[in-house]
């Protein structure tokens, strides 16, 4: 790109990133913190929240970083809250759309909008405990490895093409507290690791396999 007079224009660095959260956010807090790096290769150029109290909005403040709240409550209808996140997601022109910790299904009609663009970050070895509760499940079963896994968001629940996965090991006297603060420091790691290679170097996805690069 060049100025009028010829001068050449730098582009941003990195790919744009759009976090959806609706807690703490500390998986946001890890993207934050890599993207001060421009050798990061993302950036996040924008925060959406389904709930106007998570703390990921404070963390989106508190790093110059653009954040909106879609809360359900202000739309007529499951389709309405959909296309409202649609666009407050668009508006920010993601290459990557990240979940981390967001507690809600989104609509076909949303993932079309991002197709393969759109990647998840759930607190259990995929495709073992899907759902709201994966920590909570996998400690029910009595698993002794759970872990995190990054994946492709497709139309079901934690069901889309897996992209990278951390095994977490449940020790003696684990509670879901205890066994999730331990899964989340692999988690932050592992979705930091692969948001920047897949950011840098492109996904891949082919049926059910992907690659990065
Ligand atoms: C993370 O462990 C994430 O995997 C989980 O919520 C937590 C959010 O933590 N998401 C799900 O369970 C989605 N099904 P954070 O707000 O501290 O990033």
């Amino acid at each position: 790109m060049q100025t009028p007079s010829g001068h050449p224009v730098a582009p941003a660095p990195g790919a744009r990133l759009v976090v959806l959260a609706s807690g703490g956010g500390s998986n946001l807090a890890a993207l934050l913190a890599a993207h001060e790096d421009p050798a990061y290769g993302a950036r996040v150029v924008g925060v959406v929240s389904d709930r106007p109290g998570a703390g990921a909005l404070d963390l989106a403040r508190e790093a110059g970083v653009a954040s909106v709240v879609v809360a359900p409550a202000d739309f007529a209808d499951r389709d309405a809250w959909n296309e409202g996140v649609a666009e407050a997601v668009a508006v920010f022109r993601p290459d990557w759309v990240v979940l981390a910790g967001f507690m809600r299904i989104l609509a076909p009609s949303f993932l079309a909008r991002f197709p393969a663009r759109v990647i998840n970050t759930h607190p259990a070895l995929l495709p073992s405990f899907p759902g709201a509760h994966g920590v909570r499940d996998a400690l029910a079963y009595g698993v002794r490895q759970t872990g995190c896994t990054v994946h492709v968001v497709d139309d079901g629940v934690d069901t889309g093409p897996i992209v990278a996965q951390t095994a977490v090991p449940v020790l003696d006297g684990d509670d879901e507290s205890s066994l999730h603060e331990r899964i989340k420091v692999a988690e932050r790691a592992l979705l930091v690791e692969t948001v920047g290679r897949v950011a840098r170097d492109g996904l891949v996805v082919e049926g059910r396999r992907t690659r990065i690069g």
